[in-house]
């Protein structure tokens, strides 16, 4: 027997509630590593003063007697950690109804992390120069910043005014702009490994149709899912629901395997330069150099 209307429609909710808990919970865990990585790589090297080791990653990583770049750097990649960190947490409704002070101080924080290593990042490529990868490249990840800065913006804004329904859509918004250089690096791990050599870009200067593309995918489809999750999440129809749910379902493994690739590809072979891990580098490497292939500066 059919059932009806109102049952199937709850069904739908729950469903879709469900595929969007699944891939949020994949996300966490493959942005829980890539901070793991920056602060195993970045703050380890660094409290052994070995700073230098930053530059294997990319060509400026740090420059002796560049103090400004030097600390753009320093302060990009640690508020890195913080964004990583804090975005689940500020995510989460269970830290946010049961904690509501915390929420509201690491909820500034978050923000201030957001909009400074956003203007550290401009400064890095529009400033100082030298940022991997082309043009193209550099408009695409500066208009994430400006989509960090203007959301950032726009969740203080919401909650000072203690509209907190348009708050929370906002605060889903700045979080995923916020991890957009995250889908950068799952989708090109990805993409490697399903290909098995570079496809698509020119392994020695980081460009091409994939980068160039994917500069601009990585904070636009994921806004656009976003809006799509919200529609039928606050008034779809049941088959809008179970269609969005079964996206999200899609879109929670291939997170998973895009995290298991940025694993191998870019991340434990920096933070566990073993010989046994140099040899797990994958055959396209160039130059016999195992780093060149991650100098995406997303
Ligand atoms: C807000 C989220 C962001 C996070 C979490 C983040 C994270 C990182 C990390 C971890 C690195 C070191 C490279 C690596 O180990 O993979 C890096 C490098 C870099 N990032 Fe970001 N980033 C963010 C946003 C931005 C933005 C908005 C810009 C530019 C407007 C930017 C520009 C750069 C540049 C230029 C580098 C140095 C690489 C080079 O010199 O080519 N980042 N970022």
């Amino acid at each position: 027997m059919r059932p009806p209307e109102g049952t199937l429609h709850r069904k739908a909710g729950a469903t879709l509630a469900a595929a969007c808990g699944t891939w949020f919970g994949t996300a966490v865990v493959g942005q829980v590593l890539f901070g793991a990585y920056v602060a195993i790589f970045y703050v380890g090297s660094a409290l052994q003063g070995r700073w230098e080791d930053w530059n294997k990653v990319f060509p400026k990583g740090h420059v002796p007697g560049a103090t400004l770049s030097n600390l753009a750097v320093a302060a990009h990649v640690l508020l890195a950690l913080v964004i990583l960190v804090g975005g689940p947490l500020q995510i989460l409704p269970a830290v946010r109804r049961r904690f509501p002070a915390f929420h509201r101080l690491t909820g500034r924080v978050y923000v201030g992390a957001m909009v400074l290593t956003s203007l550290a990042g401009l400064y890095l490529v529009w400033v100082r120069g030298g940022a991997v990868g082309d043009l193209t490249m550099h408009l695409g990840i500066s208009l994430d910043a400006l989509f960090i800065m203007g959301f950032a913006g726009m969740a203080l804004h919401t909650a000072r005014t203690g509209r907190f329904d348009a708050h929370r859509r906002w605060a889903l918004r700045l979080y995923l702009v916020g991890t957009a250089v995250w889908f950068f690096r799952i989708s090109f791990s990805l993409w490697l490994m399903i290909h098995g050599r570079p496809v698509g870009f020119d392994p020695d200067t980081f460009t091409g149709p994939f980068p160039t593309i994917m500069t601009f995918a990585q904070t636009l489809v994921p806004l656009g899912i976003l809006e799509l999750y919200l529609r039928a999440r606050d008034g779809g129809s049941a088959t809008g629901r179970f269609a969005t749910a079964g996206l999200l379902s899609v879109l929670a493994l291939l997170t998973a395997a895009g995290t298991f690739a940025a694993f191998l590809i870019l991340w434990k072979p920096r933070i566990a330069p073993s010989p046994r891990a140099q040899a797990q580098q994958p055959a396209f490497v160039p130059h016999g150099d195992p780093q060149r292939l991650s100098l995406i500066q997303l």
